[in-house]
C-alpha cells in the first residue's frame, strides 16, 4: 500500500477577486521507505503539494490518503495525532527563539505528553544523531544555519514519524552543511527506514533521492527513476 497517495489534486488560493491555481490536479502515490524529490521552479506548487500531504492545509478539490485513510474525514483531533506521526521540515527552520536546541527537540514529545525524564533522554539522543549534542544548550541565534537545520530535522524526529516531509532542508545553509543534511537524510531512509518526501531547486540534490517528479505550473509534468 502507497503510505501517502494524493488523487487529483487542486487548490486555489483566492486573494480578494483573484484566483490563483496553485495546484491543477496532482496525483502521486509514496511507497512505504522510499525517498522521493519534488523538483520544480519558484512558484510551482511545490511546498503547496507538500502541506496538503502533511495536512496543514486543505485542497480545495481531490484527496489525501496517508496509509490508506481519508484525511478529510478526520476531525481536528484526528489531523492533530496524524500531524505528530508526520515529521515536517520548513524551509525557513521554525524554532522557537527562546528555547534551547533541546528544548526545541523536546517540544513535539511534551506535546505528546512524554514525561520529563523520556523526553529530555530521547532529545538527546536525537541530537547525538545530528551530530549537535555540544550544543544541546545553544539557542537558535547561537547555531550557524546549518545547524539550526538540523536541530530542526531533530525535533522533526522526535515522535519517531513514519515519513518526513522535508521543503528545501538545504536551501538556506551553505554547501558543506547541505551536504551534512543529505548525508543525515539518506542515513534516515536507508538505515531507518523513514519515508521522505523532499522538495528541492537542487537538481544535484534531488538525483539522491529514489525517484525524482518535476512540478511545473501546478502540475507533475515528468518523473524519473533514479535509482529503484
Ligand atoms: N497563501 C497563499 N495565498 C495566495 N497564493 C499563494 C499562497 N501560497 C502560495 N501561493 C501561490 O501559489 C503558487 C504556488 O506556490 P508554492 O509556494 O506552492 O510554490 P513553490 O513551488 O513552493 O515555490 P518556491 O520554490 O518559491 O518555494 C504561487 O503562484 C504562489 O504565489
Ligand atoms: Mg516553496
Amino acid at each position: 500500500m502507497a503510505i501517502v497517495e494524493t488523487v487529483n489534486l487542486k487548490k486555489v488560493y483566492l486573494l480578494g477577486k483573484v484566483a490563483i491555481e496553485a495546484l491543477k490536479g496532482v496525483s502521486l502515490k509514496v511507497k512505504e521507505g522510499e525517498f522521493l524529490s519534488i523538483l520544480g521552479p519558484s512558484g510551482s506548487g511545490k511546498s503547496t503539494l507538500l502541506n496538503l500531504i502533511g495536512a496543514l492545509d486543505k485542497p480545495t478539490s481531490g484527496k489525501v490518503f496517508i496509509e490508506g485513510v481519508d484525511v478529510s474525514i478526520l476531525d481536528d483531533n484526528g489531523l492533530a495525532e496524524l500531524r505528530r506521526r508526520i515529521g515536517f521540515v520548513f524551509q525557513f527552520f521554525n524554532l522557537i527563539p527562546r528555547f534551547t536546541a533541546l528544548e526545541n527537540v523536546e517540544l513535539p514529545m511534551a506535546i505528546a505528553g512524554l514525561s520529563k525524564m523520556e523526553r529530555r533522554k530521547r532529545a538527546i539522543e536525537l541530537l547525538e544523531i545530528v551530530g549537535l549534542a555540544d550544543r544541546a544548550n545553544h539557542k537558535p541565534t547561537e547555531l550557524s544555519g546549518g545547524e539550526q537545520q538540523r536541530v530542526a530535522i531533530a525535533r522533526a524526529l522526535a515522535n519517531n514519524p513514519r515519513f518526513l516531509l522535508m521543503d528545501e532542508p538545504t536551501g538556506n545553509v551553505d554547501s558543506k552543511n547541505a551536504d551534512e543534511i543529505m548525508r543525515l537524510v539518506r542515513h534516515l531512509n536507508e538505515e531507518k527506514g523513514v519515508t521522505i518526501i523532499m522538495v528541492t531547486h537542487d537538481q544535484r540534490l534531488a538525483k539522491e533521492a529514489n525517484r525524482t517528479v518535476y512540478m511545473l505550473d501546478g502540475l507533475i509534468v515528468d518523473e524519473v527513476v533514479n535509482k529503484p
